[in-house]
């Protein structure tokens, strides 16, 4: 299976932080942002992945991270997303990398502590269709946020001022072939982008959508808030650990520390 991270976006809730470089690009302790996606799909088994990035500073995407070598990636492929359309638009862009198979679809800017291997592979067992990953938070007005009933998630809400859960939907999907076709029939919301939770809520309606709840911790880095939150956690714990035959959990970044 591939794998896609979307890195794009203006990052304005960071601002002045994001006026001359990328969101993604700011450091989250002792790495820049995108190294936390891109080693969680890594260590989840993922050896192609394209980056979707944009705005005015692409560039030092490459020369930062190359050709991937410093993953353990044969390499890396990158495309470029004019303009502000939102989530989706952005994984449009994708789809020829895709080229009809499964993918999995992390936004840059969330960390995870665990390796998301097991649902990856449930994923690739199941027959088609789409996965998400919740986790409990206690903001979740913040996010989209899962209805649950009878075990299936009944719709997801984009930042509800009303929750009807305390499940937020992480920014982990895994999509079928089916997803470029559902983007290609999509509206903009009312803020004028294309939603990923709209997307979710197509394949909701089709019947085609599990979950799993997320193990250890999650957070996303777009606001100060949450970007203090995930420097500390990673300070602390460290991200996307490994797990270990006797069931412990090992934090590896491999070969990150070679990389020039
Ligand atoms: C996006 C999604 C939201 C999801 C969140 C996870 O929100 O729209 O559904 O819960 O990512 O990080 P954003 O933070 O980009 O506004």
């Amino acid at each position: 299976m591939k794998g896609v991270i979307l890195a794009g976006g203006l990052g304005t809730r960071l601002s002045p932080l994001t006026r001359v470089t990328n969101k993604h690009l700011l450091p989250v302790y002792d790495k820049p942002m995108i190294y936390y996606p891109i080693q969680c799909l890594v260590n989840a088994g993922i050896e192609e992945i394209m980056i979707v990035t944009g705005g005015n500073d692409a560039g030092d995407f490459l020369r930062l991270l190359g050709n991937g070598s410093g993953f353990g990636l044969q390499d890396l492929h990158y495309t470029y997303q004019e303009g502000e359309g939102g989530i989706a638009d952005a994984l449009r862009l994708a789809e020829h990398f895709a080229d009809g198979g499964k993918i999995v679809v992390v936004l840059g800017d969330n960390i995870i502590e665990n390796n998301i291997r097991r649902p990856v592979e449930e994923f690739l067992a199941q027959d088609g269709g789409a996965k998400c990953l919740l986790k409990e938070v206690t903001d979740p007005e913040r996010f989209g946020v899962a209805e649950v009933r009878d075990g299936r998630i009944v719709q997801i809400e984009e930042k509800p001022s009303k929750p009807k859960s305390n499940l937020a939907v992480i920014g982990v999907y895994m999509f079928d072939h089916q997803v470029f076709e559902i983007i290609h029939d999509q509206k903009p919301s009312a803020r004028g982008e294309l939603e990923i939770t709209d997307v979710n809520n197509a394949y909701i309606k089709r019947g085609q959508m599990t979950y799993d709840i997320l193990d250890g911790w999650w957070t996303d880095a777009g606001t100060f808030k949450s970007l203090d939150r995930a420097w500390r956690l990673v300070a602390q714990d460290g991200a996307n650990k490994l797990d270990e035959p006797d069931g412990s959990k090992r934090h590896v970044d491999k070969g990150l520390d070679d990389h020039a």
